[in-house]
């Protein structure tokens, strides 16, 4: 009998020499959209939706391990996916394995429960004349 598919399976989305450094380009993975970023060596995945209004997080920069969306220029640490800018904000990361030259993905589960339209709430009651910074 065959077993159910593993959803968490890592899978191939892009080869690493397709890359540039400190750069992020959209792959699918199952037909998500993902954002993969280069920063040496090293490769970063989250969801390729920013949570504040949606721009593609693949075309922002990374830099020192902070990636800033290219709308508005919110920022989020790649290691936790929060946001640096509005606190309640969170971008779901994946698990980035290299073989090779192959980038594979797999979503970190409980970070994957976080859909920014749950933030909906929090951002309507966002007042931008009550930001300090
Ligand atoms: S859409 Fe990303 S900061 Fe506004």
């Amino acid at each position: 009998m065959a077993e159910a598919a593993d959803d968490r399976t890592f899978t191939r989305v892009a080869a690493v020499d397709e890359f540039h450094n400190d750069r992020g380009r959209m792959v699918y993975y199952h037909g998500t959209k993902v954002a993969v970023f280069r920063q040496g060596e090293s490769f970063f995945a989250v969801n390729d939706r920013c949570p504040h209004m949606g721009a593609a997080m693949s075309g922002g920069r990374i830099t020192n391990g902070v990636i800033r969306c290219h709308m508005h220029g919110w920022e989020f640490d790649v290691t936790t996916g929060e946001c640096k800018t509005k606190h309640w904000a969170k971008l779901p990361r994946y698990e980035v394995r290299i073989e090779g030259n192959d980038i594979l993905l797999r979503p970190i589960l409980d970070e994957q429960a976080t859909n920014p339209d749950d933030d909906l709430d929090s951002f309507m009651a966002w007042d931008p004349s009550k930001e300090t910074s």
